[in-house]
């Protein structure tokens, strides 16, 4: 449900989709959930960097996570961001340009890293798991090229906790029903990053979470919910999931906007860290 179009590739193959720019703003406007900042900021007190390491960044997008680490690393220290998408990775050079310690963008697959054994002293991975076919391979390729006593920080959502509210449970339960149930993609794999920290021989550290929460919504001044597809692009997953009849796109949007009018929309979304060592 996020900037994806049912009949178009989404984030595991962003370069091919027709409307690329959308998906790069909407990683500009997910930086900006309150949610995100906070792990962020959890995650950077638990990675711990200090000058002259090296941090690979798995699914980094448009770099701006590993980019506000890399002040941590000094002049001697290196960022690695890995990611499906020259396009990403294009922007994510752009704005590394000032950064004073050595970086590298590089087109690559979480599923089978072109990086030595234990060449990393962290890794991170921000909501990229939600979007590969095996995220346990992908984990594991972290765990082996991270040192001994190197850390990988691991955050993803779990859509199996998206609440709409628009004063209608009914809609609120098949949208969960919708988005909450791994089909093509495991959208539940925020839940689960402790255990699959674990099947790759890490040992899990902390843990936290933390909740966006959308209170308000003006569909006349934002035709999309920050971060978010059009709300279409969501009625017609809905469909796909047998939650919402084929003639029923148009009346949900159109449930879910004159409601945000009248100030009854909320929405709220999890998302999950957690921070784990290789022995
Ligand atoms: C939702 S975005 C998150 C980007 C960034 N980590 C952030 O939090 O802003 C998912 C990213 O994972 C990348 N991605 C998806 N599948 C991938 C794969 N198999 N290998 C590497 N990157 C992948 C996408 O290109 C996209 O940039």
């Amino acid at each position: 449900m996020t900037a994806d179009d049912e009949r178009s590739p989404g984030f595991e193959s962003v370069d091919d989709h027709p409307e690329v720019t959308m998906l790069l703003r909407a990683m500009d406007e997910t930086a900006q959930w309150e949610a995100t900042k906070q792990l962020r900021a959890w995650e950077r007190e638990q990675l711990s960097l200090r000058t002259g390491q090296r941090l690979l960044d798995v699914g980094c997008g448009l770099g701006d996570a590993a980019l506000a680490l890399s002040a941590d690393l000094g002049h001697d220290g290196e960022v690695v961001g890995i990611d499906g998408s020259e396009r990403m990775l294009a922007e994510a050079r752009l704005r590394g340009a000032d950064a004073t310690c050595r970086l590298r963008f590089t087109v690559g697959d979480a599923g089978a890293l072109e990086e030595p054994d234990a060449s990393f002293d962290a890794v991170r991975s921000e909501r990229m798991l939600q979007w590969v076919p095996d995220p346990a391979r992908a984990v594991a390729e972290m765990a082996r090229v991270v040192r001994r006593g190197g850390r990988v920080c691991l955050t993803d959502s779990d859509w199996s906790t998206l609440d709409l509210d628009v004063g209608d449970s009914d809609l609120a339960r098949r949208v969960r029903e919708t988005f909450g149930v791994d089909r093509e993609r495991q959208t539940t794999v925020g839940g689960r990053l402790n255990s699959l920290a674990e099947s790759a021989g890490l040992a899990p550290l902390a843990e936290t979470s933390a909740t966006q929460v959308w209170s308000s919504w003006d569909p006349d001044e934002s035709p999309r919910l920050h971060g978010w597809a059009p709300l279409a692009v969501s009625a017609r997953a809905m469909v796909d999931a047998g939650q919402l009849a084929p003639g029923g796109i148009d009346g949900f949007v159109e449930t879910v906007e004159s409601a945000a009018r009248q100030g009854r929309f909320t929405m709220r979304l999890t998302m999950h860290s957690v921070v784990a060592r290789l022995p």
